[in-house]
């Protein structure tokens, strides 16, 4: 099935990064969200990173306005009706994601594929949720979007051979590589990488090391570009910490349990990168140092 359009739902940082891949290999995206001061804030981002690349001269001006062209914002769900494939990328949270499911269901064309990029929740449930399950699938991307070159691809239960071999051509022609998992809690990746960052954390909260220290051996010691506290405030501290509790309740092994200081962190609003305060602090979204409640 050929895709022309896409409707991205959720203008956060996985969400944004997605319709700038998108709209940058010609697809019409539509980018949805409840807020329309993230919609602006998406959009001013991705062309600022297109501006980046002007600048780098791996694309010219008039790209960058074709690129922005393509692409439509929108808080209104509704746009979704003609889109070949639409991908819902809001936080992590079952009953949330299972209404957005249920109402693109109710909109878009019986043609429509409904995709997640979750990285933990069931896409079994999620299609359980609308009356299309066979056309349900997860895409999983990795942040940042535009950098990293793999698309985990998830098949639940009832997902369709036909609705896998579309993902798998959307993803070559956004320059993906692929790999394919069966839905169980964190698919390939996240099963192996969220538990490790989670560690992290751990060996922080036990005064094993220091953050820098935690982040230099990884870096300096396994090649890692980032430590793991550091790519834990990349990802959300909110959101390894929902994963975290997937694992736990799913999974069912003590080795998933958040770690304590993780919840602290949560709980006291240090939720990483997006909101300037994690195990480091940002300033304009460059790291400046260590979170001062953690230095030494
Ligand atoms: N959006 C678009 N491009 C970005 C970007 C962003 N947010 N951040 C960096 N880039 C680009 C830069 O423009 C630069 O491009 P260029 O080489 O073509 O000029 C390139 O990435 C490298 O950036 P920098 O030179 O500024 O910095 P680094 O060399 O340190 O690379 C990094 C930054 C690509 C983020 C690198 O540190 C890295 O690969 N980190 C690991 C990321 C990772 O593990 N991601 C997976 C997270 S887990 C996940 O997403 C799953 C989820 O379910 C939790």
């Amino acid at each position: 099935m050929e895709i022309h359009d896409i409707f991205v739902v959720g203008a956060g940082f996985m969400g944004s990064g997605i319709a700038q891949t998108a709209i940058q290999k010609g697809y019409h995206v539509t980018l949805n969200d409840q807020r329309s001061d993230a919609l602006e804030r998406a959009k001013a981002g991705i062309r600022a990173r297109l501006d980046r690349l002007v600048a780098k001269e791996r694309m010219t001006a008039e790209e960058v306005e074709a690129c922005m062209g393509r692409l439509t914002i929108s808080t209104s769900l509704e746009g979704a009706a003609h889109a070949g494939l639409a991908i819902e990328a809001i936080y992590e949270d079952l009953e949330a994601k299972k209404a957005v499911f249920r109402q693109l269901d109710q909109i878009c064309d019986p043609s429509t594929i409904l995709a997640s990029n979750t990285s933990s929740i069931s896409l079994t449930s999620l299609g359980a949720s609308t009356g299309r399950p066979e056309q349900v699938v997860g895409m999983h991307f990795f942040s940042p979007v535009p950098v990293m070159r793999l698309l985990e691809v998830v098949y639940g239960l009832r997902t369709s051979k036909a609705t896998l071999d579309t993902a798998m051509e959307v993803g070559a022609s956004l320059g993906k590589r692929m790999i394919l998992a069966k839905d169980k809690p964190g698919f390939i990746v996240n099963r192996m990488l969220l538990p490790m960052l989670n560690e992290a954390v751990q060996i922080l909260d036990e005064d094993i090391g220091s953050v820098e220290d935690t982040d230099e051996g990884m870096k300096l010691g396994c090649n890692h570009p980032m430590g793991p506290l550091e790519l834990a405030d990349m990802v959300g501290l909110d959101i390894l910490l929902e994963v975290m509790e997937t694992f736990y309740a799913d999974l069912g092994d003590t080795k998933y349990r958040p770690a304590h200081l993780l919840r602290k962190m949560v709980a006291a609003g240090y939720t990483g990168q997006k909101s300037g305060m994690g195990f480091y602090r940002y300033e304009n979204g460059k790291k400046v140092g260590v979170n001062p409640v953690l230095q030494k």
